[in-house]
C-alpha cells in the first residue's frame, strides 16, 4: 500500500537530520542542506561515466547514507543492489526512501572493515563519501580490492590542499627531501580535533594522494570527472603489495 504524504513526512521527521537532500513524493528530506540539493547536484556532474545501462550487473554501495546512489543505480537497472552502512539510522532512511520509490534494494548494516563477510564480489562498487571518516583509510580500499571489487569501483573523497597531480618518482635518495615540500605531493592532512563540526572528518587527501592510494591499493583510474570523484577498474596491486616485505623486491636488498 502506498504511503499517504502525512505519513512519510512523519517518518522523515521521526529520521531526522538527513545528509541526503531528496523529494520523497512532495516530502523534501533535508531542504535547509549547507550543501543545498545534495547529492543530485554532485551527481549531475559524474553521472555520465556511469554505466547507464546496469542490467544483469550486481552493485555494492558502501556507506550508503539514506541510498541515494544505491536508488540511482537501481534506476539504471542493477540486477541487485546491496547497499550497506555502519548507521542503523541511516539505514532506516535509505530503507523509507527505496519504499517511497518502490525500489528493490538490500540494505544491511555493516562496517566496510568487514566487507569479507559478504564472501561476494560486485560487478561496481561505490564507495564514495566515506574514505576521509575512517581512522584507516588505506586498510579499507585494501579489503575492497581483496573481498568485494570484481570490476568497477566508483570513488569519492572530501580533498583539501592542492589539485595538481604529482606521480612521484619510484624512489628517492634518502636525502633527497624537497619534493615534500611540494604542496602537490600525496598528502594526507590529520584532522586530530574535527572538520565542518564533524568529529567523524578524520582525513582530508589532496588529489594526488587520492590517486596515489586508489592506485597502491590496486585501482586503476579510469576517469576524474569531477574533483572529488574517480571511477577505476580492479587490477593488480603493485609490489611490494599492502604487507611489508619479508623478501627482497624486484631484486632490490631489504630496508635495515
Ligand atoms: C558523508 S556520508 C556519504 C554518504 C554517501 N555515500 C554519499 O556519497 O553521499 C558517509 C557515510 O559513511 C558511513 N560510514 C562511516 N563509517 C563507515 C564504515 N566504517 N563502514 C560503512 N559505512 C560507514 C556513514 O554512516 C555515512 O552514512
Amino acid at each position: 500500500m502506498k504511503l499517504t504524504s502525512e505519513a512519510i513526512r512523519t517518518r522523515v521527521e521521526a529520521l531526522a537530520p538527513w545528509f541526503h537532500n531528496m523529494d520523497l513524493a512532495g516530502v523534501i528530506t533535508a531542504p535547509d542542506h549547507f550543501l543545498h540539493d545534495y547529492p543530485s547536484n554532485k551527481w549531475a556532474r559524474f553521472r555520465d561515466v556511469v554505466p547507464e545501462d546496469l542490467s544483469g550487473r550486481t552493485v555494492l554501495d558502501i556507506g550508503c547514507n539514506a541510498g541515494f546512489y544505491a536508488m540511482e543505480m537501481k534506476r539504471r537497472g542493477a540486477e541487485r543492489v546491496l547497499a550497506i552502512d555502519s548507521d542503523e539510522r541511516y539505514l532506516d532512511q535509505a530503507r523509507l526512501a527505496a519504499e517511497v520509490n518502490e525500489l528493490n534494494i538490500e540494505f544491511r548494516r555493516l562496517s566496510v572493515y568487514d566487507v569479507a563477510q559478504l564472501a561476494e564480489r560486485f560487478d561496481l562498487v561505490m564507495f564514495m563519501g566515506v574514505l576521509y571518516h575512517l581512522r584507516h583509510p588505506l586498510l579499507a580500499l585494501d579489503l575492497i580490492h581483496e573481498n568485494v571489487a570484481k570490476d568497477l569501483l566508483l570513488f569519492q573523497t572530501m580533498q583539501r590542499g592542492s589539485e595538481t597531480t604529482f606521480v612521484p618518482a619510484s624512489d628517492y635518495d634518502f636525502f633527497d627531501v624537497d619534493q615534500f615540500d611540494d604542496p602537490a605531493y600525496p598528502k594526507m592532512h590529520f584532522i586530530e580535533q574535527s572538520y565542518a563540526g564533524d568529529c567523524t572528518n578524520w582525513w582530508a587527501p589532496n588529489a594526488s594522494c587520492s590517486q596515489a592510494m586508489l592506485r597502491s591499493a590496486g585501482f586503476e583510474i579510469l576517469e576524474h570527472p569531477e574533483i572529488e570523484v574517480y571511477l577505476c577498474r580492479r587490477g593488480q596491486k603493485p609490489e611490494p603489495g599492502a604487507v611489508y616485505p619479508t623478501r627482497p623486491v624486484n631484486g632490490r636488498a631489504l630496508p635495515r
